[in-house]
């Protein structure tokens, strides 16, 4: 198991990615290729800024990234990528959708939310719900029609209900366990391909 960690956090490092989670990305989208050139893209959860980094290079110049997080990122802008504004906000304030109303609407919704872990299960798993609910509705507010939604959740018993919830707002949905994610650990990621649009 250490191995696989040392791995991916050694290949971020050779990268310039800030962390080994870029490759929780980098799996899906070579697989499902939900995130394209000229795309905007919201971030949920974005430090300290590996996801946006790698969105950044896929929309290119003609793209944008928005990233959102409770911590400043400071990533460096790369030539031939497309511009990251960083916006440092908790996702349950309630001047975010006004915020993100300037901004919208986006083809790809990433989040990475991720709690505070305590090390109780339930406890984190349903945290982990409320942070991935929050954002299914930011991005059912500010996806367009036919846009992407790929977020990180703590499996436990709510899990199926959040589940059909994506499944509701996209017409194909399907789990991914990366290969970078440890296999002890109950995350996985929950990918809502083509936004059918708001109620
Ligand atoms: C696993 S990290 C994200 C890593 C990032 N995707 C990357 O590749 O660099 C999870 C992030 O969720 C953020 N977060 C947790 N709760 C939040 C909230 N309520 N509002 C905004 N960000 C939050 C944390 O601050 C943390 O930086």
């Amino acid at each position: 198991m250490k191995k696989v960690q040392d791995y991916y956090f050694k290949k971020a490092k050779q990268e310039n990615y800030p962390a080994r989670s870029i490759y929780k990305l980098e799996e899906a989208q070579l697989k499902h290729h939900f995130i394209k050139p000229g795309d905007k893209v919201l971030d949920l959860g974005c430090h300290p800024g590996s996801w946006s980094l790698y969105a950044a290079k896929i929309v290119g110049v003609g793209g944008a990234v928005v990233g959102v997080d409770l911590q400043k990122s400071n990533t460096a802008a790369l030539s031939g990528a497309a511009r990251i504004e960083f916006i440092c906000l908790d996702i349950f304030d309630t001047d975010f959708s006004g915020l993100l109303s300037g901004k919208t609407p986006f083809q790809v919704v990433i989040s990475d939310l991720a709690p505070k872990t305590t090390g109780i299960k339930f406890t984190d798993h349903l945290k982990s719900i409320e942070l991935s609910r929050r954002a299914l509705a930011i991005a059912a507010l500010s996806l367009c029609r036919g846009g992407h939604f790929y977020c990180k959740v703590f499996q436990g018993e709510d899990f199926p209900d959040f589940v059909n919830e994506v499944r509701h707002y996209f017409s194909k949905t399907k789990i991914v366990k990366p290969k970078s994610s440890r296999v002890e650990s109950r995350e996985v990621f929950v990918l809502g391909l083509e936004f059918k649009g708001g109620e």
